[in-house]
Order: C-alpha cells, then structure tokens, then sequence
C-alpha cells in the first residue's frame, strides 16, 4: 500500500514529570521530501524524534511512519527508518570500519564489507577508517554515526542536528548526502537550529513551540510573511536612536541594534519601502548614513519575528499547567 505521507502524526504527547515535552504534535511529512524542524532549545525537537523512531513510547496520539503504526507496527516501523541522534551512537572501541560492518550485519545487509566501504568512501572517512573511533574528531563520529543510519538505505531517515558543531566542509557533505537520498526518494526530517540549513535543504519547515507545531510552510512562504529587511548604518552612534526612530516609523516593526556596527535593522512588509525612499527619510530627519540596504529577507529574520510573536503570545495567553505547578 502506499501513502502519501512518509510521516503522519496526530496528537503526539509526551510528558517527563511535570514536563510536557511534547503536547499535540500534528505533523505530516509527504513521501520523498526533506521537512526541516526548527525551533528554540527545549521546544520538544528531540523528543519528536525520539518518539517517531519509537525509541520513546507516546503517552497519548498516533502516527503512522511508513505507513506502519509507531505503536502497534514498531517492528516494521524499526525496519523503515534510519536515525541519527543528536549524540553519537557509534562504539568508540572499534573502528569506523568495524562499526559500519556491526551495523550492516545486525541488520542483515548483503555484502556487509563493501557496503561499509562504500559509506566510508562517501563520508570522507576512508583514511581513518580503521582507527578507533575514540580518536574521531567530532565532525568525523557525526559523519560515521550518519554512515551508520545509512547502512540499510532506510525509507526514512530521521537526523537529529546532524550538523550542529561540523565545520563547513563536514556540513556540505552531509548536505550532500541528504540531497541524494532525496533524490533516491529517502523521506528526510532533519532537526536543526540553523536555518541556512533548512533553507537549502528543506522543502517544508515545522516550527515547533513548546511542544507542538506552531506553523508550517516552505521556507519560500516562511520569508514571504516579511517583505524586506531594512538596515542603515549611520556615521555616528550618537544619531542611532534617531535612526531608529525612523526606522520604526517606516516599517512598523521593532528596530534591533547592531551597536559594534553603528547600525540598526527592522523588517518590512511594506513593498513600498524602497531605498531611495529610505535614504530621502533619514535624509530629512538630519540622520546622516555610512550605508542603507533594502534586502530580502532571511529565515534567520523571519524566526526572529515568528519567535518574538510567540513570546508575546506566552506572555498574553493563559499559563500553562508546569508554569502553574512551577
Ligand atoms: N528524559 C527526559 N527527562 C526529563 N525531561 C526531559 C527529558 N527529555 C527531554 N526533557 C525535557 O523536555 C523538553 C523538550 O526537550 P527536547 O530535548 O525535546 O528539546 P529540543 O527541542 O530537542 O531542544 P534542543 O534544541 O536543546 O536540542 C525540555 O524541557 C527538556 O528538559
Ligand atoms: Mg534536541
């Protein structure tokens, strides 16, 4: 049978204590996309994962991975998918090699020797491939704990930062990788906290608050919910503030400072604002410039906004029961 979705999650719960680490995680990836997850430290990434590779047991929802239920199927569930923690799963007494070649034979792969050669190969680890893994740097143990997940070319692969700390050849090659599979028609979720990352890989991106999915959208509709970032530089930090002011009064936005630089930023959706326009106004308000840029946004820019919003939301809305209990 297949389905649409490579992912399909319903209500997801899961609690530590007075923690409810995840709370209604409604989430459908569709078959041969990557779907990136962000969101800020504790926002719950990590149990997601931990509960849609079955590794923890949901206290409450349903997903079905695979098409395979997560709880009555975990079995077949287990055999579908790939998973890379955000910390290394690999022995550190044995060789990548070694370890590649464990995994391959656990999970029954034909020709275990050349499928470990070939994941070295691809993961730039050949030369180290048989040194312990204790002597791995830590870019080198998340290219080999990648490898691992790969062994058995799983139809979905779950990779939980899997580029946080690598330096930037070690990330394109797990750029790399990630775009293969796609192209081979793995289902990818990735967590990650850089939205680079998302933004290069992602066709769909999950925001995840406190639990649960705050919004949805390709990263193209994630930058389209701001028009510009809009930025000057002034030659005096004396006249910042009043550079600001303007700033605030063009976009409607809050302006932030980059003190170091002399400089202050807001972000638009008024297409309106262009640059002449924006030197003409800081022209007539006797603020004088070292530079001004009217560009499009980030996603770094839109998080920023699409945060700040769900701050004030907490703040506005009802307390929650584990701020109550706390
Ligand atoms: N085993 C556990 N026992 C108790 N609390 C936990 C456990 N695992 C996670 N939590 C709590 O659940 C919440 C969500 O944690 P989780 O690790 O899923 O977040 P995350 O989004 O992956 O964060 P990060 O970006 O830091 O990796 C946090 O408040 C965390 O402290
Ligand atoms: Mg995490």
């Amino acid at each position: 049978m297949t389905t649409t979705y490579a992912v399909l999650s319903e209500g997801l719960e899961k609690r530590f204590g007075q923690v409810r680490a995840v709370r209604g995680l409604d989430l459908a990836v569709a078959r041969g996309t990557v779907c990136g997850i962000l969101g800020p430290n504790g926002a719950g990434k990590t149990t997601a994962v931990r509960l849609l590779t079955t590794l923890l047991r949901p206290d409450a929802g349903s997903a079905r991975i695979a098409g395979h239920d997560l709880v009555r199927q975990a079995a077949a569930v287990r055999r579908s998918i790939g998973v890379t923690g955000q910390y290394a799963s690999v022995d550190g007494d044995l060789t990548g090699r070694e370890n590649l070649r464990l995994f391959a034979r656990l999970h029954r792969v034909r020709g275990p020797a050349q499928r470990a050669g070939e994941l070295l190969d691809r993961f730039g680890l050949a030369e180290a491939a048989d040194r312990p893994v204790s002597t791995y740097s830590g870019g080198m143990r998340r290219r080999l704990d990648l490898a691992a997940s790969l062994v058995r070319r799983p139809e979905v692969l779950f990779l939980d930062e899997p580029t946080t700390g690598l330096d930037p050849a070690s990330r394109n090659r797990i750029w790399d990788a990630v775009r293969e599979l796609k192209a081979q028609g793995t289902t990818v979720l990735l967590t990650t906290q850089y939205l680079e990352e998302a933004d290069r890989l992602a066709d769909d991106i999950a925001l995840v608050d406190r639990g649960r999915v705050a919004r949805t959208g390709s990263p193209a509709r994630f930058k389209a919910l701001i028009g510009a970032h809009v930025e000057v530089v002034v030659a005096d930090a004396d006249v910042l503030t009043g550079a600001a002011d303007v700033l605030g009064r063009l976009t409607g936005g809050r302006p932030a400072f980059d003190r170091e630089r002399s400089a202050v930023g807001a972000v638009t959706g008024d297409p309106a604002l262009t640059l002449p326009r924006l030197v003409r106004e800081m022209d007539a308000a006797g603020v004088p410039l070292l530079d001004a840029s009217v560009r499009p946004p980030t996603l770094d820019d839109v998080f920023l906004r699409l945060t700040e919003d769900l701050a004030g939301d907490r703040t506005d809305g009802p307390a929650d029961d584990e701020e109550r209990a706390a």
